[in-house]
């Protein structure tokens, strides 16, 4: 942590975090696995400024959209739900920083889908604390905004591995193991890799409590997935390293597998991997937490790629087109 020394009038401070996918290791990496992730090109913003007096006050444009799965008609309401998130992490800041003034005052706004997998109350949260700091005139290292974000983090997800803040913190591609280690990967060439949302939301906790809670029942089949997902995990950090697109498309194909056997993916995702690799995707898995959200597809060359977006676009998916984002939190 460092603190400018320049008095001046109390600023606007802001901060932006990217969003994230994961490219392995999803759910098992709460459970020990290793996982690697990549900061995308989507982002949060937050600003941060001294409140006048009094308490402190989060106000959030951040649109969740709802879909009504009985008539299938989607509706936008306004996401209160990360409003308690955003104090916790200004006050962990506040504290962190050992202010005693909690006049604080917050606006955010997020273009990440929430609740789809993409990192989106990660990336909020550390946007949050970033510029909570900025807004008292200090900078905080990326390893002091991934600890603080776990905060707000258990307070959404329970028990998160640190995955997101960690890929939204750092930004780049990363490999992470719990608790801590987080390794920046050196990629010339980034993968191609196109999101596709399934349109259906849900809820990250709800995910990852089915899967720790059946994994203390089923421990020999657990601690063999564990084994396997660990191995795709380096492998896929190899392929990255040899820019061999091939073997990345069939370790993604082979977590998705592994997700499927959890019991996190659903009918529609699988529909929509099948359907990208179809068109010619060198890969396809969910990502993230699974029971909904988003999956992303492998795909290298142009052409495909139109072949794959249409194919997406038929099955109702709306379609990203992200690309890495090298520098996280700023
Ligand atoms: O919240 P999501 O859907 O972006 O998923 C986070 C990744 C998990 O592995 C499912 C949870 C975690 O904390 O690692």
């Amino acid at each position: 942590m460092s603190r400018t020394s320049k008095p001046r009038l109390d600023p606007i401070a802001s901060s932006r975090a990217p969003g994230k996918i994961i490219l392995s290791g999803e759910q098992f990496v709460v459970l020990g696995a290793p996982a690697v992730a990549m900061a995308v090109n989507l982002y949060s913003r937050v600003e941060a400024w001294r409140s006048e007096s009094g308490p402190m006050e989060v106000s959030a444009d951040i649109p969740l959209q709802i879909v009504d799965e009985a008539s299938k008609k989607s509706s936008v309401e306004k996401n209160q739900g990360l409003l308690e998130p955003l104090r916790l992490a200004a006050l962990a800041t506040l504290d962190h920083l050992r202010e005693k003034d909690r006049a604080v005052q917050l606006n955010a706004n997020c273009e990440i889908p929430i609740g789809a997998g993409l990192g989106s109350s990660a990336s909020i949260t550390v946007a949050t604390i970033s510029a909570v700091a900025k807004s008292r005139r200090a900078r905080l290292e990326k390893s002091e905004i991934f600890k603080l974000a776990f905060v707000p983090e258990r307070y959404l997800h329970g028990k998160p591995s640190g995955v997101d803040q960690a890929t939204c913190a750092y930004g780049g591609i990363i490999q992470f193991r719990r608790p801590a280690r987080i390794k920046r990967l050196s990629i010339k060439r980034p993968p191609k890799i196109l999101v596709c949302d399934s349109g259906v939301h849900r809820s990250t906790r709800a995910l990852v409590g089915s899967v720790v809670k059946k994994s203390r029942k089923e421990i020999g089949r657990f601690r063999e997935h564990l084994e396997e997902v660990s191995a795709v995990s380096n492998s896929v950090v190899k392929s990255l390293k040899d820019e061999d697109t091939t073997d990345l498309g069939s370790l993604m194909n082979r977590n998705h597998e592994l997700l499927r056997q959890i019991g996190v993916s659903t009918p529609r995702l699988d529909k929509l991997v099948t359907v990208a690799r179809k068109a010619g995707a060198l890969g396809a898995k969910l990502t993230g937490a699974g029971g909904g959200g988003c999956i992303i597809a492998l795909v290298d060359d142009p052409k495909t790629r139109l072949k794959v977006e249409r194919a997406l676009r038929k099955e109702q998916g709306t379609l990203y087109d992200v690309s890495v984002d090298p520098r996280g939190v700023v």
